[in-house]
């Protein structure tokens, strides 16, 4: 899927969740001072800047097929090795990583089997590839509460819940099925603080991911369905909002 919006436009949407998430898989993957590590669709670099602070800029690369994505990862983390490109196709020689990462992506791949397997091709033998997906179905609560309010609106809407990466253990069978090694799997956790509704409904205004994009093509009237559905599920005033990712960790064989 092609992400086409700003890089300020991601942060306000999906970006508020990623410094707790990108810490966790960062943890998974056993990311270390001395490393060299990989971030697959970095997106605007919410994940690179994690790598950065635990290795050092010059150790770390990222790659996503987004040009402004990977200007704004240049920006944020100056000295890193971003490049425009495609989890399918990664421009590194085979072993080059310690570790490769890829933090909410491998639903968004053309093929993930194949950009699993790139990222284990670029990673050194022993090396850890890692990546987690949201639960979108229910412990994502942000996107759950969204397709909740679309399906009442809109029953032929499909949602994200067939994306790959977004069911308990798919991403540690799609790692298995890749040939990695001593596969683990588990739950990371995020959270994002909203002032009020209007700050958890207006970023969906934006046209990122597949929920911005189903919002963008929605007739006025329909969109005020959604955000009349989405405000009675909501709290008034300040409110936090917890997510649940599944993640999966392997290992690079000799
Ligand atoms: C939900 S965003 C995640 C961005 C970032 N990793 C984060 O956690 O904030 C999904 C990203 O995947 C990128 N993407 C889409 N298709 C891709 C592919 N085939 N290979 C690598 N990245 C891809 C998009 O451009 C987008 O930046």
């Amino acid at each position: 899927m092609r992400f086409g919006a700003p890089a300020e436009h991601y942060d306000r949407f999906m970006g508020r969740y990623t410094p707790a998430l990108a810490s966790g898989l960062a943890d998974a993957a056993g990311v270390r001072s001395g490393q060299r590590v990989l971030d697959v669709g970095c997106g605007p670099g919410g994940l690179t800047r994690e790598l950065v602070e635990r290795v050092g800029a010059a150790n770390v690369a990222a790659v996503d097929p987004a040009p402004q994505f990977v200007a704004a990862c240049g920006e944020r983390n100056p000295g890193a090795d971003v490049r425009v490109g495609a989890a399918e196709r990664l421009p590194w020689a085979d072993g080059r990583f310690d570790a490769a990462l890829s933090c909410l992506v491998v639903g968004f791949m053309r093929d993930a089997g194949l950009g699993i397997r790139e990222m284990a091709r670029v990673t050194r033998p022993g090396g850890a590839v890692a990546a987690c997906m949201w639960d979108v179905a229910d412990g994502m609560t942000m996107l759950r509460t969204f397709w909740a309010a679309v399906g009442r609106v809109d029953s032929s809407a499909q949602g994200e819940r067939r994306m790959a990466g977004t069911e308990k253990g798919d991403i540690a069978s799609r790692f298995e099925r890749a040939g990695l090694a001593d596969v683990v799997d588990g739950v990371l956790t995020s959270h994002a603080d909203y002032r009020d509704f209007d700050d958890f409904w207006e970023p969906f205004t934006l046209g990122v991911g597949p929920a911005g994009q189903y919002v963008a093509a929605l007739p006025a009237e329909g969109r005020a369905r959604v955000r009349e559905a989405c405000r009675e599920a909501l709290p008034t005033g300040p409110f936090t909002l917890d997510a649940r990712a599944w993640y999966a960790r392997g290992t690079v064989s000799s």
